[in-house]
């Protein structure tokens, strides 16, 4: 499905230079954008971060105007720059002192509103308005449009005293009470052209719209989970991608501007090391402010290894389904009626057309298919083209033709086609293509697309990126799922609904799917969630969501929580949950001395000692997180894994809580002490919980579940242990 690109709206990598700044590598030298990442802010308060990049820049380069290199600094919250480089001065950096890590910027792609009411979360819910309106969500995305009335400030009163942003969204843009600051990375305004941040900022915390639909589907009330919270908007993307050297410049501002919780529907390919990754460095930065980041978990599934949000800190987000799915309908001539997948607004005059094969439409011989450019014109008109290419509608909407019909292996999500037109499974497709063969004159009606009930939901869509995580196999990822698919939230007026050209519809509500859709989800109840409980930390937070997660139904044959993690997420649930795994900055200080040399954790954490024998080294499977994972090498003839963690009491301050076990794999599950008696609020208690089985061939997994109950509360995580 990634390769849905902007369809899917999940913003990926890509190579973004400052254009700007290339006339002045005068030096023929070919420069490339670094980022340059000196971990924490040194304490001393003389140090001018501004004067140190450009003194660094001095020492290696050759250039006659170093200062001109350089093309960001990063200063409010952490270290570092951003500088165009050649390869040799690259080198040189990379080997200093006081340097973390050299990357280069590359450009991720960006990857309603009944969803709520799916999650039990009603427009009644309890609520706590004033607090409420004291949380700030920060959205790094594509922008904002500041008009839509879903950042409307009707009823709202001056921005929190926290504040400390500003409103600098560029010509032509005003913040309210509601959208309280902007700021842009790309471009030349922080207007939203794409969609995607006006979206994702509507869906976390959108002021309540009535009588919204996309062409009449989904008709209702679009919202978002905090509604009288305050938005802060970060552009980083473009309709080309979003700059890694702004994803983490937006980091250093937001979370100096004070905001309390962030919401980053972007995500990579591939997961690189954490020092070398800008959202898990600028989301380290955060949580040492108190700041929850939820991150999109990516749109690179079904493959095994695609989640590229893995840093343990971070709440990685799968997208699932909601009980309700937009289908559209064909009609062939021999009276069959099949359903594909696609949000189709247009009608086809209830009447049926000429199907034509792509095959036998071509403009010239070296076509295949629908590929851009290759229908001829004359031969399409009037016609329903059939080919196989997934966004084969494009080209035919590009020829003149009248519907399309394609294929698609992601039949569990419908995108928005630019003409009548569907996707249907490989099965359905070739029903359509056997039709085809079968008659001379074969006819076919795509009806419009309507809304229908989904029994099987909540499931995991295919695109929604999965485990394991290829940084830190005992870190379960993604950590939940929310709903992502057909999502309707606001939208950017002037921005297109599909890759078409010649589609030239706009909408102020829109609909999208993507782990993009249920990052802000989760975004949302995390604000929720801190709006009861305002000093909690962020992995208080993230621990409430995971621990009280509900079942995700089962499609399909790998390990399920490599798919959703904790499961699907429970906004109330989430709100009281009785026990949480706290985790420190201490406790992930620990953990990257395990990954990491000394020096570097050093200068990321800012503390002289980070690793020594005193506070040690803590191992990914010992870290106090609120899911269980360990690996075992394949050929051992048995195994066993001890997992040590520590909750805290935040239910009810006498409780007794006795550990039970769910699991159908034969693999034995100890827990020691099995009942943890608490007498106080905030009272901290330990256990182990050890795992022991016979081998596991490569590739294989067990799983189970420890349930802490006291009667109240469900306290949950799953335990995973599988071969690698
Ligand atoms: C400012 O932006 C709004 C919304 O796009 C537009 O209606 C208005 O014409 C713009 N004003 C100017 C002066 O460009
Ligand atoms: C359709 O997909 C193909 C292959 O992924 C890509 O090369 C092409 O540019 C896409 N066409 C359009 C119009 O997006
Ligand atoms: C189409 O028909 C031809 C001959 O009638 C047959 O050989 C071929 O297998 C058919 N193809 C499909 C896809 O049904
Ligand atoms: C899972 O999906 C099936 C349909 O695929 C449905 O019949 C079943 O009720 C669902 N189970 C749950 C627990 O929702
Ligand atoms: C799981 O795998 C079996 C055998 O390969 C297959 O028959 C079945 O359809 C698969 N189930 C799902 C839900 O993919
Ligand atoms: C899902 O079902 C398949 C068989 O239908 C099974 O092999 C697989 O282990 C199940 N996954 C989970 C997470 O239950
Ligand atoms: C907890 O229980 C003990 C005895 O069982 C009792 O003395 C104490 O008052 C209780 N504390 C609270 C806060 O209910």
């Amino acid at each position: 499905m990634a390769k849905h690109g902007s369809l899917l709206y999940a913003f990926s990598i890509i190579l973004v230079l400052a254009v700007s700044l290339l006339s002045e590598a005068t030096d023929q030298e070919d420069r490339k954008t670094y980022i340059v990442y000196l971990g924490s802010l040194p304490k001393d308060r003389l140090f001018s971060p501004l004067s140190h990049h450009v003194g660094i820049l001095e020492s290696i380069t050759e250039s006659s105007s170093p200062s001109n290199l350089l093309v960001r600094s990063y200063k409010r919250s952490f270290n570092g720059f951003a500088a165009k480089l050649t390869d040799q001065e690259r080198g040189r950096l990379a080997n200093m002192e006081g340097v973390v890590s050299v990357f280069l910027s590359t450009t991720y792609q960006l990857q309603t509103t009944r969803s709520w009411e799916f999650l039990g979360f009603s427009e009644k819910v309890k609520r706590n308005p004033t607090v409420e309106s004291n949380v700030i969500v920060g959205v790094i995305d594509s922008g904002i449009w500041p008009e839509s009335n879903s950042f409307s400030d009707e009823g709202f009163g001056p921005a929190p005293k926290k504040w400390k942003g500003v409103c600098k969204g560029g010509f032509n843009f005003t913040c309210n009470n509601k959208l309280i600051g902007a700021r842009y990375y790309i471009d030349s305004t922080a207007r939203d052209e794409v969609g995607h941040g006006t979206h994702t900022a509507s869906t976390a915390a959108g002021n309540p719209v009535e009588h919204v639909s996309f062409y009449g589907l989904a008709q209702g009330t679009a919202r978002g989970g905090v509604p009288s919270a305050r938005i802060a908007a970060y552009k980083v993307c473009g309709s080309e991608g979003c700059s890694v050297d702004g994803i983490l410049a937006a980091f250093d501002d937001a979370i100096a501007d004070g905001v309390d919780i962030i919401t980053i529907s972007i995500a990579s390919e591939t997961a690189p090391p954490f020092h070398e990754d800008p959202i898990a460095i600028g989301a380290f930065h955060a949580m040492e402010k108190r700041i929850l980041t939820s991150n999109s978990a990516g749109n690179y599934g079904p493959a095994e290894r695609s989640v590229s949000s893995v840093a343990p800190w971070i709440l990685s987000v799968a997208a699932s389904s909601t009980d309700h799915r937009i289908i559209d309908k064909v009609v062939l001539g021999n009276g069959r009626t099949l359903v594909g997948s696609s949000v189709n607004t247009l009608e086809l005059n209830g009447m049926s057309y000429p199907l034509i094969e792509g095959k036998d439409a071509l403009r010239s011989s070296g076509c295949v298919d629908c590929e851009d450019g290759c229908l001829d014109p004359d031969l399409v008109k009037g016609k329903i083209v059939v080919c196989r290419q997934a966004n084969g509608s494009i080209e035919a909407h590009h020829a003149g033709a009248i519907g399309a019909i394609t294929s698609t292996t992601g039949s569990d999500v419908s995108f928005i086609v630019p003409l009548p037109a569907t996707s249907f499974s490989s099965k359905d497709y070739d029903v359509v293509h056997s039709y085809l063969n079968s008659t001379a004159k074969p006819l076919g009606n795509i009806l419009k697309s309507e809304v229908i009930k989904d029994l099987a939901a909540p499931t995991v869509a295919s695109f929604s990126s999965r485990g394991p995580n290829n940084i830190l196999p005992e870190i379960i990822k993604p950590d939940i799922t929310a709903p992502g698919v057909e999502i309707l939230a606001a939208f950017s007026p002037v921005a297109s609904l599909t890759d078409s050209s010649e589609d030239l519809r706009h909408v102020k509500y829109c609909m999208l799917s993507g782990t993009s859709m249920s990052c802000p989800h989760v975004a949302g109840v995390a604000a929720y969630i801190k709006t009861f409980h305002p000093n909690w930390s962020p992995a208080a937070i993230k621990s409430s969501i995971m621990t009280t997660a509900g079942p995700v139904n089962n499609t399909s044959n790998s390990t399920g929580e490599f798919l959703y993690g904790s499961g699907h997420i429970n906004p109330l649930k989430a709100v009281d949950p009785g026990l949480v795994y706290e985790t420190s900055k201490d406790d992930y200080i620990k953990l990257l001395c395990s990954i990491l040399d000394e020096a570097s954790v050093r200068l990321i954490s800012g503390d002289d000692h980070p690793c020594s024998a005193k506070t040690g080294k803590k191992y990914p499977k010992d870290l106090n997180y609120p899911s269980m994972a360990g690996t075992v090498a394949p050929r051992t003839s048995s195994f066993s894994l001890k997992f040590h963690r520590t909750v805290k009491n935040v239910g009810l301050a006498n409780s007794t809580y006795k550990a039970n076990i769910i699991s159908k794999s034969g693999v034995d599950i100890k827990v020691v002490p099995q009942v943890l008696s608490f007498k106080s609020l905030n009272e901290e208690k330990t256990f182990d919980v050890t795992v022991s089985g016979r081998g596991m061939p490569y590739g294989s997994h067990v799983s189970a579940s420890l349930v802490w109950t006291d009667g109240t509360y469900s306290v949950r995580s799953p335990v995973l242990v599988f071969s690698l």
